[in-house]
């Protein structure tokens, strides 16, 4: 199975990791099969399996139980789980609580979404254990804040401020940090500026690493994509295919291409 230190290795040396977000068991094993770098237990499985407009109602348990069917579907696979909106952000205490309860149900890293407010928590974690992933730019779990779902740090001060945030998660010791969202040389700037992997969604092709809702990436999310996905299915015959040809062109560097990424002007 890759672990993290070797997921760590392979992307300092220029490797990009491809990793896609996995629900239940079947999807899981596709993903292993195909030989996906890690799968990520997104609470994007609120949208895309339950049909909700946010991630927000998603609850612990219903992430427990999600782990649980991913991991026994890809058991030699790297698991990242979402710690869901309300299971970590009142303490250090309360997101290890949660945390554990995630590892044992199959998660190798959990995610937490935030900058400076996260920091104490990722240390906590990964003092006792716990690998921890990082999430900046777009947070979904603070749409209602962020005023909806857009590309973020756009200006030279919220740039500023997402750099110290990534330099500062790392320091904090976390495993690597998914960037959502925001412009493509800011993506590279953070990137080049810590030494954890970082994983763009919507970042552009400079980070370590690209991870895409699997049902964005398979076409099948009800509604508009959005700009940062690709529809995989479209040229390819079978599910299998179609990942394959993701994890290739994550590889090769075709993904993502300049029409999915952004730019601060
Ligand atoms: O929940 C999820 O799928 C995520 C990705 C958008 C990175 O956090």
């Amino acid at each position: 199975m890759a672990d993290l230190l070797s997921l760590q290795q392979r992307a300092a040396q220029g490797e990009k990791l491809a990793i896609l977000t996995g629900y239940d068991a079947s999807f899981a094993a596709q993903l292993e099969a195909a030989g996906i770098d890690a799968i990520l237990v997104g609470d994007s499985l609120g949208n895309v399996v339950q049909g909700q407009r946010s991630t927000l109602p998603v609850t612990l348990a219903e992430m427990i139980y999600h782990t649980a069917a991913v991991a026994r579907g890809a058991g030699n696979t790297f698991i990242i789980t979402d710690l869901p909106f309300g299971s970590y952000q009142a303490s250090p205490e309360q997101a290890l609580q949660s945390a554990c309860a995630l590892m044992a149900a199959g998660a190798n890293c959990v995610k937490v979404e935030g900058g400076a407010v996260m920091l104490e928590t990722v240390s906590f974690l990964t003092a006792r254990g716990i690998p921890v992933c990082g999430h900046l730019g777009l947070l979904p779990q603070s749409f209602n804040s962020l005023g909806g779902y857009k590309v973020q740090a756009k200006t030279a001060t919220a740039a500023e401020q997402l750099l110290t945030d990534a330099s500062a998660l790392a320091d904090a010791g976390a495993a690597m940090i998914v960037l959502e969202a925001i412009p493509a040389a800011l993506a590279k700037q953070a990137t080049d500026a810590i030494a954890i992997p970082t994983i763009g969604i919507g970042a552009g092709v400079d980070c370590n690493g690209q991870v895409l809702v699997l049902y964005d990436m398979l076409g099948i999310t009800p509604g508009k994509p959005p700009r940062f996905a690709r529809n995989f299915m479209a040229d390819t015959n079978s599910i299998s295919e179609a990942i394959a040809a993701y994890i290739t062109a994550v590889k090769q560097r075709t993904f993502p291409a300049d029409k999915h990424s952004f730019h601060a002007t």
